[in-house]
C-alpha cells in the first residue's frame, strides 16, 4: 500500500485471492482462524477482540474495511476516521503476529455500490425481525448492509470462529441469526464492551467529540445506569424505568443547553429473543439500550440485564 510501514508481524493483503492463498495454507497444516471484522479506527474495544481471537484460535485475521452498504447517505462515510497506519502500528505493539485483509471497495462490491438503497444492483443479505427496530428506526438500511457485508467476509475469510463486540448488541442479534439461518459453518462469540475509566463505551466515533461533548457523551450511560439501578432495587416496570430515564435526559439536555447539543434519538428495555419493547415487568431480562446525539455525534451503548446471547 502506499506509504504504508508495515511492522514486524503484520502481513497486510489488499486482494481477495491473495488473502485466500494464505488462509488456505492454514486450513492445509491444519489450524485454526479467528476472525475480526472491523471497519478500523482501532481502539481497545476491538484490540479485545483480537485478543479473544487469539486465546481461542491458533491464527487471527482481521479486516478493515469502512462499508459503504452501510451508511445512509446522510451519514458519515466521507469523514468516518480512516487510521491504517496507526492500526497496524497498535495490532504489533499489542501482537506478536496479525493478518490484516483492507480490501478494494470494488473488488468487495463488484456490482458496484450505490449510495440509494432503490438503485443498488446485485447481491444484498436481509434479517428480517430483527433490523428494523431500534438501531434500524433511525437507520433503515443499516443492518442490511452489515450482514451483506460480513457474509461476503464470512466467505472469504472462511474463518472457524467470528469475534464481535456486546457494544453493538443489534448487530450481534442480526449476525447471530444470519449464521443460523444461512448455515455459515463458524462458531460466533460476543465479547463485552470495553469502557473508558468513566464508563464511556469506547467507539471510533467518539474521536469526534470535542472536550465539552466528551464531558456529556457519558449522559447514556447514566440513563442506563439509572434504569439497571432501579431494575434492581426499585421497579421492574420498564416504562417506569424508560421514564424516569428520559427525564434524566432531558435533565441534563437542559444543563448542557449553552454547552452543548444533546438529543435524545431512543431508548428501549427489550426482549432478547425477538427485539420487542417490553411493556409490562421485566421478567426474563431484557436489553438496555439507547441512542443519543451529543453535538453531531450519534452514540449507542447498551446492558444485557440478566440475559446473555
Ligand atoms: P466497528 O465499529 O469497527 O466494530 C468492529 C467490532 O468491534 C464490532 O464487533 C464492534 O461491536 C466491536 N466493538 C466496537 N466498540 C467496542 C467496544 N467498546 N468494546 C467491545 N467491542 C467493540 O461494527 C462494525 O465495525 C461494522 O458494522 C462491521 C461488523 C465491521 C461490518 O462492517
Amino acid at each position: 500500500m502506499n506509504g504504508l510501514r508495515i511492522p514486524p508481524g503484520i502481513r497486510i493483503f489488499n486482494s481477495i485471492k491473495d488473502f485466500r492463498q494464505w488462509r488456505r495454507q492454514i486450513l492445509l497444516d491444519r489450524q485454526t482462524l479467528g476472525y475480526v471484522p472491523t471497519m478500523g479506527a482501532l481502539h481497545r474495544g476491538h484490540l479485545s477482540l483480537v485478543s479473544a481471537a487469539k486465546d481461542a484460535c491458533d491464527h487471527v485475521a482481521l479486516t478493515i474495511f469502512v462499508n459503504p452498504a452501510q451508511f445512509a447517505p446522510n451519514e458519515d462515510l466521507g469523514t468516518y476516521p480512516r487510521t491504517l497506519q496507526a492500526d497496524i502500528d497498535a495490532l504489533a505493539q499489542h501482537f506478536d503476529h496479525a493478518t490484516v485483509l483492507v480490501p478494494q471497495v470494488k473488488e468487495m462490491y463488484p456490482s458496484g455500490i450505490e449510495p440509494d438503497v432503490s438503485k443498488q444492483v446485485g447481491a444484498f443479505v436481509e434479517v428480517k425481525g430483527f433490523s428494523h427496530q431500534l438501531e434500524g428506526t433511525t437507520r433503515p438500511h443499516f443492518f442490511r448492509g452489515v450482514a451483506t457485508v460480513v457474509s461476503k467476509f464470512l466467505n472469504i475469510v472462511e474463518p472457524e470462529e467470528v469475534f464481535f463486540g456486546q457494544k453493538d448488541v443489534q448487530q450481534c442479534i442480526v449476525i447471530q441469526r444470519m449464521i443460523r439461518d444461512m448455515h455459515f459453518n463458524v462458531k460466533m462469540n460476543i465479547c463485552p464492551t470495553v469502557r473508558e475509566s468513566d464508563g464511556l463505551a469506547m467507539s471510533s466515533r467518539n474521536t469526534y467529540l470535542t472536550s465539552i461533548q466528551r464531558k456529556y457523551a457519558l449522559v447514556l450511560y447514566n440513563a442506563l445506569e439509572l434504569m439497571k439501578e432501579m431494575y434492581e432495587n426499585t421497579t421492574k416496570h420498564a416504562p417506569t424505568l424508560i421514564g424516569a430515564a428520559t427525564e434524566f435526559i432531558h435533565k441534563t439536555q437542559q444543563e448542557a443547553q449553552t454547552e452543548c447539543e444533546i438529543k435524545l434519538d431512543y431508548l428501549s428495555i427489550a426482549s432478547p429473543s425477538n427485539l420487542c419493547e417490553v411493556t409490562g415487568d421485566i421478567k426474563d431480562g431484557c436489553i438496555m439500550s439507547g441512542a443519543v446525539y451529543v453535538g453531531k455525534t450519534r452514540l449507542i451503548d447498551n446492558f444485557m440485564v440478566d440475559v446473555k446471547l
